[in-house]
């Protein structure tokens, strides 16, 4: 008989489900609160799918951003990462504790809850990492459940990340 070379690695991931956000924990509910208020302030000429996301830090601080399209498309920013990247720039040594993420569309109601990108996941990630603590997401839409997660890891196992770019003997 062959013998067998391959293993099949399974990953299980723990997402959270809650019917409506009046279910969620109280500081989760309070950041969604401030996500959703910021959903009108996208610049979604486009797509018109406008998505804001909310940040709390471990500084106190609380930013918000929204996202912002260009008439050349890849120009323009998740509303995740124009929040992150401020947040960061604004506050170095602070901590992401928790990302709220909320989505409307101008054209159609949607039923699922926001999913971050991939580029999004990638940036949430490694400031994960480099920062030691992991980052509560909560993600929400019109209709349908929210979802939470307590890490990135959750969103984007096996992802690329900087100590693969390090030589190793
Ligand atoms: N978008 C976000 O801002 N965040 C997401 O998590 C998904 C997508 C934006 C990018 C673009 O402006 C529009 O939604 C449609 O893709």
């Amino acid at each position: 008989m062959a013998v067998q070379k391959m293993k099949i690695k399974n990953i299980q991931l723990s997402i959270e489900e809650y019917d409506s956000m009046g279910d969620l924990p109280s500081a989760d509910r309070q950041l969604m609160e401030l996500a959703e208020q910021d959903i009108k302030k996208a610049y979604a000429p486009y797509s018109h799918y406008r998505v804001a996301a909310a940040l709390s830090l471990s500084n106190g601080e609380i930013v918000r951003g929204s996202n912002q399209e260009n008439a050349a498309y890849p120009s323009g920013l998740c509303a995740e990462r124009v929040a992150i990247f401020y947040a960061k720039s604004k506050y170095p040594d602070a901590c992401i504790e928790r990302i709220a993420i909320a989505a409307r569309s101008d054209d159609f109601v949607i039923h699922e809850a926001v999913s971050p990108c991939g580029a999004c996941r990638q940036v949430m990630a490694e400031y994960e990492i480099q920062q030691g603590k992991d980052i509560r997401v909560i993600m929400k839409s019109e209709q349908g459940p929210v979802l939470a997660v307590n890490s990135i890891n959750e969103l984007l196992p096996m992802m690329f990340h900087a100590e693969e770019l390090k030589k190793k003997d």
